[in-house]
């Protein structure tokens, strides 16, 4: 099979496909035949190793010192079931699925292994492989911050960086929670978070939301230059920071402060239900999936770089046709 193999950290370039040996289902899993993946910020990050200031010895020690340790990266796949190990009992060959490996990668592949208990789910008639792939990595990361940071009906919620893959999801989802969303992007952005829902819009580059005087039960940053330091004045009492990027010195922040809320604070919820909830919103038109650009396997560089860029649109998904 094809694979995209990224041996050591860089630019998009150092992204290279290769052969490798198709994988084989064990006892308990699931081999899935990829039609669609998404480059995101996550993939992206790995392979530049471009992470927060203070946490590049951790991410090294995690991801692998020089180089990837898991060199296939590519957190979630929409595809067929092909084959099953034994044991299997929820999925069969022919089943639409989405899957996951988490940390351990490896979707940006025609194929790939997941356990039948592990984070895979069935697409709904009626929705694509594009369309299902482009719900999860922003959907479940804003499903995690808005049960953690107890976001409710009635309250009032900005998120800043409300156009990218978490930000679309964001605002859906905090709106289908019965909030009143303030979307923070650029002023390009502005028609599409509207039209997703958000209440109000403020263009990051004519006002800044941390000195107009309002205040918000919870804040949502997706971009890193609102941390708390900067936005707590913006906050209600008894409001919450939802730290979906920061640094170590803000990681420590939120071990301080019960305002901060970052994903080390634990959340038990399951990937794969998370998936089904996103799914089912989707098939019932709450949830709208939004797809910066659809590139096929062959041009996995391109995606990358799309995704460098800081200003992707949803997601980047990439689909593996027959030319691939
Ligand atoms: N902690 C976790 O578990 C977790 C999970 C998932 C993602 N993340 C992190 O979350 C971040 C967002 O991910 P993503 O996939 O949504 O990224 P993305 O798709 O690249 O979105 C970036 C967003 O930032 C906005 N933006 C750019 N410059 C800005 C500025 N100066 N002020 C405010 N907003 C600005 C962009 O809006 P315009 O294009 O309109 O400028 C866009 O909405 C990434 O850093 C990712 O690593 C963390």
């Amino acid at each position: 099979m094809k694979a995209a193999v990224c041996e050591r950290y860089g630019p998009p370039e150092v992204v290279q496909i290769r052969e490798m040996p198709k994988p084989v289902p064990a006892d308990g899993e699931v081999l899935v035949k990829g039609f669609a993946t998404t480059v995101n910020s996550g993939d992206a990050r790995v392979r530049a190793l471009r992470v927060p200031r203070g946490l590049k010895l951790a991410m090294r020690l995690k991801l692998g010192f020089n180089q990837p340790k898991q060199p296939v990266l590519g957190f979630e796949m929409a595809g067929q079931v092909e084959a099953v190990g034994n044991s299997v009992t929820r999925f069969q060959p022919g089943d639409r699925v989405v899957a996951s490996r988490g940390f351990d990668f490896g979707c940006h592949a025609e194929y790939v292994t997941v356990a039948e208990q592990g984070d895979i789910a069935t697409i709904p008639e009626g929705l694509s492989y594009e369309d299902a792939v482009a719900l999860c990595f922003g959907g479940t990361t804003s499903l995690i911050f808005f049960r953690l940071g107890k976001l409710a009906a009635g309250e009032t919620v900005l998120i800043n960086g409300a156009s990218g893959a978490v930000g679309t999801m964001a605002v859906q989802l905090a709106k289908h929670l019965g909030a009143e969303v303030t979307a923070v992007c650029s002023a390009a952005n502005a028609e599409l978070v509207s039209g997703l829902g958000a209440d109000h819009v403020i263009d990051y580059t004519a006002e800044d939301f941390t000195r107009n005087g309002r205040r918000y039960d919870v804040i949502m940053d997706n971009h890193g230059n609102a941390p708390y330091s900067r936005v707590k004045d913006s906050l209600e009492p008894g409001g919450r920071f939802l730290m979906v990027v920061g640094d170590l010195w803000q990681m420590l922040t939120a071990v301080r402060q019960k305002a901060v809320i970052s994903a080390g604070k634990t959340d038990a919820s399951k990937t794969a239900d998370n998936y089904r909830t996103l799914l089912a919103l989707a098939e019932q038109g709450v949830l709208k999936p939004v797809i910066d650009s659809v590139v096929p396997f062959a041009q996995i560089v391109d995606a990358h770089r799309r995704v460098d860029s800081g200003h992707k649109v949803g997601s980047v998904v990439v689909t593996f046709g027959q030319d691939d």
